[in-house]
């Protein structure tokens, strides 16, 4: 498994490109620089850490420095200057060898456009680049093979791409890097093509791929709803630089700055915001073992009518109500069996507010939130819910309050981008716009 440290990278392109060096230093902007200097500024003065096993996603509008950024990983572009280390290991100052050793085994790459070749088979379309790792043609045939199942193409290795639907081609892009078995890969608007069904159906079967092999992911687009979905962290550049770097939920309620703000400005909050980051601590619970009198005293305790039924390692088996509790005391019994009820809202902690709300309409308890082995690591008290529903309105107001333009006026900026032959450059845009109508909605609701 691997990690990523970038340090003080700079990427100008142009002659002499370190003469840009000291203006970056001095601050000034890249236009400054591009008009002092006829020197482009790809990238600039970026410091960050990708960790082990991260989904890590690198967004902004077309010519704020992604593809640079990233290129630099594997050295398809050389920095200007700054370190970029690989699991301690420096990787600009790898020789020729070492270099392709790295393309091969560790970095692997996903880009736009499919980039396969029409008169190979699919199967030797994902085999390609195991050849450079010495393998015989069997093991690369097994290896591609393996890489197919994993995305879900099993049957088709004896193909032809032209014989592929535009996603399913995307997948055999993505076998190709999974096959190399790298830990690290790069992905550059591997999406941004397909149409939006596809295209969410492959962010699916990613997170699902990536659940079982842990791969540390970078990740390029434009969509700031597909950066969302997918990324445990964003890092927003403009300009060549990095704005902000933070989980959606940071990016999206503390953005650092107003390109920041404006740029989630379409996002809709309900759709990315989920029950961990509402979620309160289930203090106040019973022990399914004991008796009703006990767990009325419970509730008296907490001044509560119901209360939840949560084993000493967590695990929550139900609920009960004090009615209940009292009815089954006058029984005589001496267990919370006959009281102990199922009927109670649940949901994960990946949960989205958007379906909390319906969960929390339709019960009073507040909702269990349970981990996948069902244990309680929390809840969401409807006033939580409430709360985080005020802060989304008030929000979307700000939003709608402050003007949006920064979008537009970068948006044609360096369209004519890295001009190499995978052609990862500008490409037609992947909207960022998103929902808003679920706002609007859940707005209603709040009255309601
Ligand atoms: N080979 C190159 N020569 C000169 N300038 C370049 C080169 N590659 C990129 N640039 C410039 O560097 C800046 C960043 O380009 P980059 O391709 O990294 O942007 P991007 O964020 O990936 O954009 P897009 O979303 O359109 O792919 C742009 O201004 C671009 O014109
Ligand atoms: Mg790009």
């Amino acid at each position: 498994m691997s990690t990523i440290r970038v340090q003080g990278v700079n990427k100008v392109f142009g002659d002499n490109p370190r003469r840009a060096l000291p203006l970056i230093e001095q601050g000034l902007t890249r236009d400054e620089i591009q008009e002092r200097t006829g020197l482009v500024v790809g990238v600039r003065d970026a410091t960050f850490e990708v960790t082990d096993g991260e989904f890590f996603v690198v967004m902004g509008l077309s010519g704020s420095g992604k593809s640079t950024l990233v290129r630099m990983f594997n050295r398809l572009i050389e920095p200007t200057s700054g370190t970029i280390e690989i699991d301690g290991v420096d990787i600009t100052r790898l020789s020729d060898r070492e270099l392709r050793g790295l393309r091969s085994t560790k970095v692997s790459m996903v880009f736009q456009r499919f980039a396969l070749f029409p008169h190979q088979t699919v199967l030797d379309n994902t085999a390609f680049g195991l050849e450079v790792q010495g393998l015989d043609r069997k093991e690369r045939h097994r290896r591609a093979n393996e890489a197919l199942e994993m995305v879900g193409l099993g049957n088709w290795g004896d193909r032809y791409p032209s014989e592929l639907s535009g996603g399913m081609q995307q997948r055999v892009g993505l076998a190709r890097a999974l096959a190399t078995d790298a830990d690290i890969l790069l992905m550059d608007e591997a999406f941004s093509a397909l149409d939006p069904l596809i295209r969410r159906e492959m962010q699916d079967h990613l997170l699902q791929l990536q659940e079982e092999l842990q791969k540390t992911v970078v990740f390029i687009t434009h969509d700031l709803n597909e950066a969302m979905r997918l990324g445990d962290r964003i890092a927003v550049m403009k300009d060549g630089a990095i704005v902000q770097i933070g989980t959606s939920e940071e990016i999206l309620t503390k953005p650092a700055t107003d390109y920041v703000a404006a740029f989630t400005q379409d996002v809709d909050p309900n759709r990315v915001l989920t029950a961990s980051s509402i979620m309160r601590d289930a203090a106040g619970t019973v022990s399914p073992e004991v008796g009703p009198r006990v767990a009325m005293a419970r509730l008296k305790e907490l001044q509560r009518n119901e209360v939840y039924a949560v084993r000493p390692d967590r695990t929550l088996t139900g609920y009960v109500r004090d009615t209940d509790l009292s009815e089954a005391a006058r029984r005589g019994e001496q267990t919370l069996t006959s009281a102990l009820r199922t009927d109670y809202p649940v949901a994960t902690p990946d949960t989205y507010i958007s379906d909390l709300y319906a969960l929390s309409v339709e019960h009073s308890l507040p909702i269990a939130v349970v981990d996948e082995r069902g244990r309680l690591v929390g809840v969401v008290p409807r006033v939580s819910l409430l709360t985080a529903l005020a802060a989304i309105s008030a929000r979307a107001e700000n939003v709608n309050g402050t003007n949006g333009t920064n979008g537009a006026s970068d948006e044609n900026a360096g369209d004519e981008g890295a001009g190499d032959s995978e052609g990862g450059g500008g490409d037609a845009g992947g909207s960022a716009a998103g929902p808003t109508a679920g706002l609007a909605a859940v707005k209603g609701a709040a009255s309601a």
